[in-house]
């Protein structure tokens, strides 16, 4: 078939005025809205549908659980498989050529995967795309950002319960890396943390760097007093320690002391009081048989009299006493 002359100047002009249009574009340095990795030949498939067929259950790796986390569920137009996204590749990348197994060699991995191969930063990133604010504002800065935890270290978002979610199995989570905190827990003085009333999150917000210790409130004492409010007075006496920091005294997280103590009194006491008010020192065996002087020692010793240590409302409880 042979091109009318007519059209033929047709596709000049038209190809004139686009060249006209794209050199006014350059010039004006307004550019085409080129993709920076243009020339990768990252493609995404069409779909979940595409991935299930490999990855349905009883296939290793299955995926299908996904669907039954609040993001596979979720209408929010914000979900990863809400209409405009691409399904699984929202977060694992564009994978077209993963699932094209060619016939020499191994398959292509996915864009993003979570187990290593893909850089902490790049991995993260996918998620904050969706997931900056709230707990996680000041997560830039904060240490396990600086340390390059991965989110899915924590979180596994293919379980239809994320055990980060749940109060004993974030713990397991976060012994993979605490392991001296597992064995604080286990003392014989410690919060409720093993029997799962009491957990990590409850002082701590793993996502925060606005705070010293990733604490849930500003400062140690303010953390305490979330639930020991009774300690935070005011009171007429105050003993100094305490308002400036119940880790003077005490492990948050086990002991193998009583209390949560950090040592045990007279020894707690003497780090700080010396012995020269009134006898705080054991005696030797010959003085010790005057027993006069040994109830300084004995059992909650120094507690036996001062026993209001946090403190004390009492109008003659200046040396806590009472
Ligand atoms: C034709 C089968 C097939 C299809 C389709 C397929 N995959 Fe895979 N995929 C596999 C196999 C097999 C593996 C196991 C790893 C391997 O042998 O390369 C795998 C592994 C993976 C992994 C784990 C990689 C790792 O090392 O952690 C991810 C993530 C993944 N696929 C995502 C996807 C996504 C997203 C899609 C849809 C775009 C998809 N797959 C489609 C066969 C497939
Ligand atoms: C919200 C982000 C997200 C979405 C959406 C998502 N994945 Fe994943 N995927 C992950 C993360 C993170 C991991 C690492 C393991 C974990 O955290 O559970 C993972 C792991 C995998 C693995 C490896 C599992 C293994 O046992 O080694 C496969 C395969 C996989 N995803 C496929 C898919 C497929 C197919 C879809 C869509 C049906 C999908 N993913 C949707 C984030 C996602
Ligand atoms: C495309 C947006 C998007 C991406 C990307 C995304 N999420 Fe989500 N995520 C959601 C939505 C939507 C929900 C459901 C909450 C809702 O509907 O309010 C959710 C919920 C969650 C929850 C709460 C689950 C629960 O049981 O309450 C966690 C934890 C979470 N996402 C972690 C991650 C992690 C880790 C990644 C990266 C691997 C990630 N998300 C990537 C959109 C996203
Ligand atoms: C060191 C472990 C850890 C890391 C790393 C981590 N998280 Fe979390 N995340 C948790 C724990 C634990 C909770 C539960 C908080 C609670 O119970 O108060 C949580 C809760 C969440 C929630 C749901 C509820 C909420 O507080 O908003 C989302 C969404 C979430 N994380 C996203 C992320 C993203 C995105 C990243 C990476 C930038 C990330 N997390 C990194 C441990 C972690
Ligand atoms: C009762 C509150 C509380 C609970 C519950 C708690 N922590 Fe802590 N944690 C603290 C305080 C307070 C500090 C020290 C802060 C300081 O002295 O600056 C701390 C410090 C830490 C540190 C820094 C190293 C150290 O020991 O000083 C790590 C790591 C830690 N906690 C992990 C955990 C983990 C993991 C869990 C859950 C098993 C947990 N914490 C539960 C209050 C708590
Ligand atoms: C993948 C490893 C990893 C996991 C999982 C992890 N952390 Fe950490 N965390 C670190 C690293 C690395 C540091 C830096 C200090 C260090 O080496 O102990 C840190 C530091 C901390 C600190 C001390 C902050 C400071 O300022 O000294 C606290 C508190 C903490 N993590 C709590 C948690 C809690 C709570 C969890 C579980 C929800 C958790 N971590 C899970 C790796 C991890
Ligand atoms: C989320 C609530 C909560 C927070 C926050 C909290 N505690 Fe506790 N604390 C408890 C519970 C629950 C117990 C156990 C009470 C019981 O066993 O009767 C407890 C017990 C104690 C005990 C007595 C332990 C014993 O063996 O008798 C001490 C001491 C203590 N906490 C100190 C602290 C300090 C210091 C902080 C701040 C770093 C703190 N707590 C933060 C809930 C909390
Ligand atoms: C000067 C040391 C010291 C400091 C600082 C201190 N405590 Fe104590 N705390 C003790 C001693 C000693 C005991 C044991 C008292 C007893 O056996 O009667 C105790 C016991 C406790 C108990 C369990 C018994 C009770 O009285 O409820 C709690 C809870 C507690 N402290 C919370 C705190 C909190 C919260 C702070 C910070 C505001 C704090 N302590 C600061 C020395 C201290
Ligand atoms: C971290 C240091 C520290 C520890 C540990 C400590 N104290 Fe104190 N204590 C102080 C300071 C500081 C004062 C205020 C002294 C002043 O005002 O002259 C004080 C005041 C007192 C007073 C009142 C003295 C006065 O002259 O008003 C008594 C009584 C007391 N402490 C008893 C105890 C007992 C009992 C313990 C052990 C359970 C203890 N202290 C542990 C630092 C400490
Ligand atoms: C038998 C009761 C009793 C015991 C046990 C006791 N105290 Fe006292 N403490 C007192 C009395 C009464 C005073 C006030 C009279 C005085 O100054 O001697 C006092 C005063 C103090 C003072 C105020 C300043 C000073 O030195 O006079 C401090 C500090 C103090 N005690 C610390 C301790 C410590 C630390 C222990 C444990 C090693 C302890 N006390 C054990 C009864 C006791």
């Amino acid at each position: 078939m042979k091109t009318s002359p007519d059209r033929g100047v047709r596709l000049k002009i038209i190809s004139f005025f686009l060249f006209s249009i794209s050199c006014f574009m350059l010039a004006g340095s307004i550019q085409a809205d080129e993709p920076e990795d243009a020339g990768v030949q990252a493609e995404y498939s069409n779909g979940a549908n595409q991935c299930m067929a490999c990855h349905r259950e009883g296939r290793d790796p299955a995926a299908h659980e996904v669907f039954l986390t609040p993001m596979g569920i979720s209408d929010s137009p914000n979900s990863p498989f809400a209409d405009g996204r691409h399904d699984c590749e929202t977060c694992h990348g564009p994978s077209d050529t993963h699932r094209k197994k060619p016939k020499d060699g191994d398959r292509l991995l996915p864009d993003v995967t979570f187990n290593g191969k893909t850089p902490v930063v790049k991995q993260n990133e996918i998620c904050l795309a969706c997931h900056t604010g709230e707990t996680r504002t000041h997560w830039a800065g904060s240490i396990h950002e600086e340390e390059e935890v991965a989110c899915a270290s924590c979180h596994e978002v293919h379980a239809p319960q994320d055990p980060a979610l749940d109060k004993l199995a974030q713990q397991e989570k976060c012994f993979a890396c605490h392991q001296r905190t597992r064995a604080e827990t286990l003392r014989a003085s410690s919060h409720p943390l093993r029997f799962g009333e009491m957990t990590c999150t409850d002082c701590h917000n793993p996502h925060d760097g606005n705070n010293d210790s990733l604490l849930v409130e500003s400062n140690v004492n303010d953390t305490c007093y979330k639930c020991h409010a009774e300690k935070r007075g005011p009171f007429l006496w105050e003993h100094a320690p305490v308002t400036e920091d119940c880790g003077l005294c005490h492990s948050p997280h086990g002991s193998n002391h009583a209390s949560l103590l950090k040592q045990r009194p007279p020894l707690l006491c003497q780090q700080c009081h010396s012995s020269s008010g009134h006898p705080s020192t054991a005696y030797t065996s010959e003085l010790a048989q005057d027993n006069v002087q040994e109830r300084f020692l004995l059992a909650r010793s120094c507690g036996n009299c001062h026993s209001q240590v946090h403190g004390s409302n009492h109008p003659s409880g200046v040396i806590m006493t009472r």
